[in-house]
């Protein structure tokens, strides 16, 4: 498993695998990726086997704190280490770059990223109700980053 530095042009490559790992309807669709990864302070990474992408995270940085905009794995890689490895190198270039806190949202039924989550030592820091449909709460969680060793 390769992990790589996203790429201004991987924007068609992050709607494919998004859309292979959403519900259809949640899909963000391209331009809306390339409007993402676009932005100032955008940061992510890429796994790949053999070539083959098979997720991805999508992050932004805004001075020391920064905010996971998206988390990915295919179906078919899940409950391999995948999400894991991403988000711990997503964790760790953020880092580098002085990021302190990092911010994420996750839908409250979404047990899985919810795991995930917790086990990468994001913890809760509040709730907003039916943030993603009536009945479907969203959960903001946390994760403070030690600084990068001076010197
Ligand atoms: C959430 C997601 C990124 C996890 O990717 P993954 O590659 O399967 O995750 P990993 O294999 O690295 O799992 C690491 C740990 O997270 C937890 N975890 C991951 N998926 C889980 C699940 N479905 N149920 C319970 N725990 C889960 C486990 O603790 C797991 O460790 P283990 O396999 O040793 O028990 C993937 O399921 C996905 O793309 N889901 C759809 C998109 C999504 O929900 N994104 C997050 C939105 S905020």
């Amino acid at each position: 498993m390769l992990i790589r530095a996203l790429a201004p042009s991987d924007s068609p490559l992050l709607a494919a695998l998004h859309a292979a790992a959403f519900p259809p309807g949640e899909a963000w669709g391209q331009d809306a990726f390339a409007r993402l990864v676009a932005l100032p302070g955008a940061v992510g990474v890429v796994a790949a086997d053999g070539g083959v992408p098979v997720g991805f995270v999508l992050a932004r940085r805004a001075a020391d704190e920064a905010e996971i905009l998206a988390l990915a794995v295919v179906p078919e890689w899940r409950r391999r280490g995948v999400g894991r490895a991403l988000l711990a190198a997503c964790l760790e270039g953020l880092a580098g770059q002085g990021v302190g806190r990092v911010f994420l949202e996750v839908a409250a039924d979404n047990t899985g990223a919810r795991a995930l989550y917790r086990a990468a030592g994001f913890v809760p820091a509040g709730l907003r109700r039916d943030y993603y449909g009536v009945g479907r709460d969203g959960l903001l969680l946390v994760r403070l980053l030690s600084p990068p060793c001076a010197g």
